[in-house]
């Protein structure tokens, strides 16, 4: 199925209207394995004259791709769905060696993104407009009606970052297509063979040439030059707040959707369950070892129960498996990189030697690190306030919920937020003040179900995600005013 998208020596290409091409510059960047360093493939550092013509291609299919219907676009998304299903546990092993995704995530990321692709293309097909009559408006009479529909923006700038390569680019691609739009995909370098296969799905499904394109080559190199193109006509992003910031400053007059970083809190009250709130914890601050924007990444837990929720946690933590999903079925994989690995062991060694108590981790083999945490770490440690992107979590006291909504606050980030309590009164206490797009009672930090609205605030991100939200995002109301003549 996928073997077309190949080149000699495992060199891999982009699709650019409806042709798979290889590099004209024979410059490719080497992807390997955060498991095994073994090379898994070479993608194309694609040049600005490859980016331009991706785009002018993009912009010509999209005027005949507006006109498709719905229900068209609706069979080919359908029938990319299938596709992905089809092709599983192909997709879900790429996953695996190239982004280190234990094999149970990496598959029931194949399948949510089936999910969310057909719950894309129903919610599409519901969408409809609306029709104003101007005598509600003082002055005016029935003679005027406003016919507003929805069209879409033109080409879509998909931006995904490397921990859902999948997903996080289908979440992109659906709801842009389904709006009329076609789409230039900029996926992660470490993630780009994913993203490449994926579209190669999206292709063999019918979607026409030129509608969706692919262009590999690292963001620090091509990445100004695709989000401040003209051809580009809205951009779509998930990743750090860094880049996300550089291209809100660099980009002029295009409209932005951004997801970025985050430094969700789970705060857990006296009144809380906490057998409830340690699995949440620890299933939130631990799964794919921690690389989830919407990780659990500190818990502020009130003196009172501190003692035996940090035992209750320690407890559970004993029982993740830790090691190369090569091997066996594991909870705790190896680090996407050294780098990442690295800044997630300074961070480990400050709060170390700034005193907090580490309560069980603290061990690294490689780019492999044990899932560690941190209790009485205080608001003067980096910790405290900065995204591993790893395991590692801090344990935060507070004397009561007021103390926990006022450091929670103090992020620069505002995604998520939990909070664990028995009492209704006191969740809704806390719901209301935690300055963040989304706050969960009861429950840990995440992004699904997807059809639920899923936004950042403040460093955490501009706009909403969540599929009904992403297809208007992506689409713009127009107005078709008749003037009656009587
Ligand atoms: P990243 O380093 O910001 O990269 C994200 C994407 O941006 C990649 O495709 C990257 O390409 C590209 N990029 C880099 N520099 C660019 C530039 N100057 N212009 C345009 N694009 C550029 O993030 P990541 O390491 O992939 O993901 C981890 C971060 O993303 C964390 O902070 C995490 O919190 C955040 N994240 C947020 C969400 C959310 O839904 N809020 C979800 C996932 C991740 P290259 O790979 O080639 O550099
Ligand atoms: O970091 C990816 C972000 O979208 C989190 O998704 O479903 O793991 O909460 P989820």
């Amino acid at each position: 199925m996928f073997d077309y998208i190949n080149g000699e020596n495992n060199t891999f290409k982009n699709l650019i209207n409806g042709e798979w091409v290889s590099s004209i510059s024979e410059n490719f960047i080497d992807i390997k394995s955060p498991l095994d360093k073994s090379l898994l493939g070479r993608v194309p550092a694609m040049t600005k004259e490859e980016v331009d013509s991706a785009i002018k291609y993009a912009k010509e299919a999209q005027k005949k791709w507006r006109d498709t219907t719905i229900s068209e676009r609706g069979k080919i998304l359908y029938k990319a769905a299938d596709l992905l299903l089809e092709h599983s546990d192909e997709l879900a092993h790429i996953m695996m060696m190239e982004i280190a995704k234990d094999r149970k995530s990496s598959s029931s990321e194949v399948s949510r993104t089936a999910d969310f692709i057909r719950f894309t293309v129903d919610t599409a097909k519901n969408l409809s407009g609306e029709s104003l009559q101007g005598d509600s408006f003082p002055g005016f009479n029935n003679n005027k009606i406003s016919i507003v529909r929805r069209e879409p923006l033109g080409v879509v700038l998909a931006i995904s970052p490397f921990n859902y390569p999948i997903n996080l680019s289908a979440s992109k691609i659906a709801p842009a297509l389904m709006a009329g739009n076609s789409v230039i995909l900029k996926p992660a370098t470490q993630g780009s063979l994913c993203a490449l296969y994926l579209a190669s799905i999206f292709e063999k499904a019918g979607v026409p040439k030129g509608v969706l394109n692919t262009i590999t080559g690292r963001g620090s190199n091509i990445g100004d030059y695709i989000t401040t193109h003209p051809g580009i006509d809205f951009i779509n992003f998930t990743g750090s707040t860094e880049v996300g910031t550089r291209i809100s400053k660099i980009t002029c007059m295009v409209p932005l959707l951004m997801e970025l970083g985050g430094k969700d809190a789970a705060i857990v009250l006296e009144n809380a369950n906490l057998e409830l709130a340690a699995s949440n914890i620890v299933s939130g601050g631990y799964s794919y070892s921690g690389q989830r924007c919407t990780a659990v990444k500190r818990i502020l837990v009130v003196d009172k129960v501190a003692d035996e929720l940090v035992a209750k946690i320690k407890e559970k933590i004993k029982l993740l498996i830790v090691g190369n999903p090569i091997d066996k079925d594991v909870d705790i994989s190896p680090l996407i990189s050294t780098e990442a690995a690295d800044f997630v062991w300074d961070l480990i060694e400050e709060t170390k030697s700034r005193g907090a108590n580490l309560v069980i981790g603290g061990k690294r083999e490689g780019n492999l690190i044990y899932p560690t945490l941190f209790d009485n770490v205080t608001t003067d440690m980096r910790l405290a306030w900065e995204e591993p992107f790893g395991p590692v979590l801090p344990i935060i006291r507070v004397k009561d919920k007021d103390e926990a909504i006022e450091i929670a606050n103090k992020s620069q980030y505002g995604l998520q937020g939990a909070v664990f309590t028995e009492s209704i009164n006191d969740a809704f206490y806390v719901a209301d003040k935690l300055e963040v797009g989304t706050v969960q009672i009861n429950n840990k930090t995440e992004r699904g179900p997807d059809h639920f609205p899923f936004m950042g605030v403040k460093a955490s991100g501009m706009g909403t995600q969540g599929i009904k939200y992403s297809i208007e995002a992506m689409s713009r109301p127009k107005a078709t005013v008749i003037n009656i003549i009587r």
